[in-house]
């Protein structure tokens, strides 16, 4: 198969982007943004309750957040300023990382406001920017906004073209304005342009922020440090050492209460698509020139192009969806058993796919993506498995528990690194068995990791887009999935497998086929 589109497009850098390698600040220091507002849409939506609003509130407690700072709530419900301020102090106190401080919470509630009012309605957005130009009045806001529709992509375009009639889209100079856009960003490549084009008729590229939290994650961010910043691992970091790789986001969870979102989307359009093919793409880009913002993504952009499914897609793919069982002790429903699910759903709670990587670093290399709901326990890893040694100078028997080496970057929930290697089993004879060298976070670091969304937010209201994909890496990862999505559609039902098992059998097959396991975390 060819790939759909190898061109490789190099955004341009934003205007007033200055080159990191010339940008004196000492980088430690922590920057904290100008003045501005923040306005959420969906405000009474699971998102913005239990990480949008913490994650704000968190960055308040960090003093990371300007003292001209103003949050407005915009939803359907007839609710005034202190309504929605009872509702994200609760939200506050219930998921905050940080603890709560009375102070801090008074001084954030100051600039609380609310606006009532529906997406399609004109009005609503007229009340919205007046509301916006008294905070600049009463707060200093100074007209720069962030948008964050935490709300149904069906609903983007109408409140894009809202904001656009209302002028608060385009703002006069020297003041932003910026939208920030949450996944699903389509279901398919075709659907995705839709969806950008929409996007980028009323916001220009470099005013919108796509967000993929697993880029706000510390242990995403640490690949780029670990490949780059260090001289062990790069060397063996091709196809001349590594066998292949694997990257795993296994959740425990079910789909309970997530129907309206999950049923006809499923795992490969819920995360594959985001989340593991961004670590795919950090995992496999060559080194940046730098780390601004359009370097690191030109980055991304040349290895997702080079990048395909394996064929045949009925060998070197899989999917499940999950059956009754027991979660540790406790016994759990199958998904069409879940509320809200048709009892003929088809929908995918586990998917699995090979790709391959078409360049002279990664050629002959397969790289192994797979998610589910419901398996044994909650966990994310990227895996480098590397080959055998050429040649083992011991006897058969001497090496009948060795395995390959691994490096592991634990992504989550014990986040860490994790070299895996032969040793030799204490005794008068020899005898080689795998062995685990282990990093962690938790023991190396005596601070915390900030949750994703607080450095996003920051990130966001700094202007800084290094983490946040462009439209090219979204379009570029549907290319890649869209044909496995293809030949599912055509192609029956997902496997069942049990809750709080690894998955399908089907999943097991696909990667014996390759002469490789899944490793079990
Ligand atoms: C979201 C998916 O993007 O990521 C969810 O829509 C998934 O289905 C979630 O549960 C997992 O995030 P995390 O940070 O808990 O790994």
């Amino acid at each position: 198969m060819s790939p759909q589109n190898t061109s490789v497009e190099i955004t341009a850098a934003p205007a007033g982007w200055r080159n990191p390698l010339r940008d004196k600040r000492d980088k430690r220091m922590p920057r904290i943004p100008g003045p501005c507002g923040v306005v959420i849409f969906g405000v009474t939506g699971d998102l913005a309750r239990k990480k949008l609003m913490p994650a704000i509130y968190d960055l308040a407690n960090r003093g990371l957040l300007p003292a001209n700072f103003a949050l407005v709530g915009f939803a359907r419900r007839d609710w005034a300023d202190e309504d929605f301020g009872k509702l994200v102090c609760e939200a506050v106190r219930q998921h905050a990382r940080t603890p709560y401080r009375q102070e801090v919470w008074d001084r954030l509630a100051e600039g609380i406001r609310f606006v009532q009012g529906t997406f399609d309605d004109e009005k609503s957005f007229g009340r919205l920017a007046e509301t916006l130009e008294k905070l600049d009045a009463e707060r200093g806001t100074g007209g720069n906004h962030a948008f964050y529709l935490s709300i149904p992509p069906k609903a983007f375009q109408t409140v894009c073209e809202q904001l656009q009639k209302t002028g608060l889209a385009r703002p006069q100079q020297d003041r932003w304005s910026r939208v920030v856009i949450e996944k699903p960003f389509g279901h398919d490549l075709q659907s995705a342009q839709e969806l950008n084009a929409v996007v980028n008729s009323v916001f220009p590229e470099e005013s919108v922020f796509r967000i993929d939290h697993y880029l706000g994650k510390e242990t995403v961010q640490n690949i780029l440090a670990l490949r780059f910043a260090n001289e062990l691992y790069e060397p063996v970091w091709n196809n001349n050492y590594v066998d292949h790789v694997q990257i795993t986001m296994a959740e425990d969870i079910g789909l309970g209460g997530r129907a309206g979102y999950y049923d006809g989307v499923g795992a490969a359009r819920d995360v594959i698509q985001n989340h593991l093919l961004q670590l795919m793409a950090l995992t496999a880009m060559e080194e940046p020139v730098n780390f601004s913002p359009h370097e690191l993504q030109a980055e991304k952009i040349k290895v997702l192009s080079a990048t395909q499914p394996m064929l045949p897609l009925d060998q070197t793919t899989a999917r499940g969806q999950y059956t009754a069982g027991w979660q540790g002790s406790e016994k759990v429903p199958g998904l069409l058993e879940e509320e809200g699910f048709s009892k003929d759903s088809i929908t995918e709670t586990f998917a699995a796919i090979a790709l391959e990587v078409d360049t002279r670093r990664w050629a002959g290399v397969p790289f192994f993506l797979r998610t589910g709901k419901r398996l044994g326990r909650r966990v994310t890893e990227i895996a480098l498995v590397f080959k055998r040694a050429p040649h083992l100078p011991f006897d058969t028997t001497m090496t009948e528990e060795l395995g390959k080496n691994a490096l592991v970057l634990r992504v989550q929930p014990d986040e860490g690194i994790t070299l895996r290697f032969g040793s030799k089993v204490p005794g008068s004879q020899m005898e080689v068995r795998d062995v685990n060298m282990d990093f962690s976070y938790s023991s190396a670091f005596a601070e915390d990791s900030p949750e994703a969304y607080e450095r996003l937010i920051l990130d966001m209201l700094l202007g800084e887009p290094s983490l946040f994909p462009v439209n090219r890496e979204v379009e570029l990862s549907w290319e890649i999935l869209d044909p496995v999505l293809e030949h599912w559609a055509e192609h029956g039902k997902p496997d069942p497998y049990e809750s709080g098992t690894w998955g399908p059998d089907s999943a097991f097959d696909m990667i014996h086929r390759m002469g490789r396991e899944w490793r079990r975390p």
